[in-house]
């Protein structure tokens, strides 16, 4: 099979793919040794969070905060970060979801550590290889305490190109997280009221749009036209200017929207049928608080055919040195001692669902069949898949890479990525409930 495609990030790994390297515990975890170039304290605690609405909210959170501090740092970065948890009695752990770190520092309860129980600490250290906009959270007991508030935003920010012009305007670059408490409407970054900020005309706004909850959700731009210039944290190539379109993401996915200010306000909303549910922020040119027309629903922006082509490291025509299909279905059956509807891959529910057994540098492809009638984001740790077809039909425009894809009802994706990162990994659908309920497999390399 021919392996000498030109690399493109995030796979440029060049590891052969016939033999099988010998993976050492330095290849399973960050560096150890060395001064962090950035550090972050977070501990995992209790505390009564007063939302905008007047309700109270009982949240699990990381510094008494809701959602957790946003985290920033620039590509390149050692960063260190101490976990410490002071009430949360079934312990916990931090994911970096959507970045592909040593397999030690994945944050994998069960898996890749043991939960960090009440006055313990867990320290996590990475470098920061990938620019963009991530999330963490735990993942002990996830569908409970990503629910609960144990999570936040984490944006690395590209290492400062030295041609940036100094006369270009400072950027307004705010990332978005979207989540819903138990019994609450939902939320952008902890808000449930519309938000304002007074911004210049001719300002770039990068806004980062991130999906903590359970289902996909649907936001439009209204106002001006953009660019969806990055998704799940992997630039797009020559993202062409958008105008009415609602842009759906997946649950744990991200998409980063880029405009610049316009003249007159512009509105990031939840909207059906022309109704604002009240859920967004508010970009104003004057400090006001006039609000674009809403509209009606909008199409939705298809990232399978958006931006410019580019070689690809490997495509329909690649031998891959695995392959594995996966099928989505539901059953119902005892679980827990109790008759629940389950999840299941291929027909199994975790630790029950198959494994999917890689050598380092193997191609790797896997075919995606969703026969329920729910949607399931897959999210697969430690790698970026790249997206080779839905329902039979190849992507075009920029490579879309995505670490969690939402296949939906009736929906067949063929993905494929590099085994560039050893270690044992989760696969699993990001609904955290159907994770909980069967859906949830690993990868395992030999
Ligand atoms: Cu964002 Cu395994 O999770
Ligand atoms: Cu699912």
């Amino acid at each position: 099979a021919p392996h000498s495609h030109a690399s493109h990030a995030p796979d440029s790994g060049t590891a052969p793919s016939s033999n099988a390297k010998t993976v050492s515990v330095a290849d399973l975890t960050g560096p150890r040794a060395g001064t962090a170039e950035r550090k972050f304290a977070l501990t995992a605690q209790k505390a009564t969070i007063r939302l905008p609405s007047g309700n109270t909210l009982e949240a699990w959170t990381f510094n008494g905060q809701y959602p957790g501090p946003e985290l920033r740092l620039k590509q390149g970065e050692l960063v260190e970060i101490v976990l410490e948890n002071k009430d949360i009695a079934d312990g916990v752990t931090i994911h970096w979801h959507g970045l592909n770190v040593p397999n030690a520092e994945d944050g994998v309860a069960g898996a890749t550590q043991d939960a960090v129980l009440p006055g313990e600490k867990h320290v996590y250290r990475f470098r920061a290889e990938q620019a963009g906009t991530f999330w963490y959270h735990s993942h002990q007991q996830a569908s409970v305490q990503v629910r609960k508030g144990l999570f936040g935003a984490m944006v690395i920010e590209p290492a400062a190109n030295a041609n940036a012009s100094r006369s270009e305007p400072a950027i307004r670059d705010l990332a978005l997280i979207h989540h819903k408490p138990k019994g609450e409407g939902p939320t952008l970054n902890g808000a449930d009221m519309l938000a304002k900020q007074t911004v210049a005309p001719g300002t770039p706004v990068r806004l980062r749009f991130i999906n903590a909850e359970n289902l996909p959700v649907t936001y439009q731009l209204l106002g001006t036209s953009f660019q969806v210039s990055a998704i799940d944290g992997n630039e797009v190539n020559e993202p062409n200017l958008l105008a009415n379109q609602a842009l759906k993401l997946a649950a744990g996915g991200r998409y980063d929207v880029s405009f610049t200010m316009p003249n007159r306000p512009v509105l990031f909303t939840q909207a059906t049928q022309g109704k604002n549910r009240g859920k967004g922020l508010l970009l104003s040119p004057d400090g006001g608080d006039a609000l674009p027309n809403l509209q009606a629903d909008l199409p939705l922006f298809d990232p399978a055919r958006y931006g410019a082509p580019l070689p690809l490291p490997f495509d329909l025509a690649t031998s891959y040195d695995r392959e594995y299909v996966l099928l989505f279905d539901v059953a119902f059956g005892m679980y827990d001692g109790r008759i629940d509807g389950l999840w299941t891959i291929n027909g199994e529910v975790f630790p029950d669902t198959p494994m999917m057994l890689v050598q380092e540098g193997d191609l790797v492809k896997m075919t995606f069949v969703n026969r329920s009638f729910m949607d399931h984001p897959m999210h697969l740790h430690g790698h970026h898949m790249l997206v080779l077809t839905r329902n039979g039909r190849q992507t075009t425009g920029s490579p879309w890479w995505t670490d969690t894809l939402n296949v939906a009802p009736g929906e067949t994706y063929e993905v494929a990525f590099r085994a560039g990162n050893p270690g044992l990994w989760m696969d699993h659908c990001h609904n955290q409930d159907h994770a909980a309920l069967g859906m949830s497999m690993h990868l395992l390399y030999e």
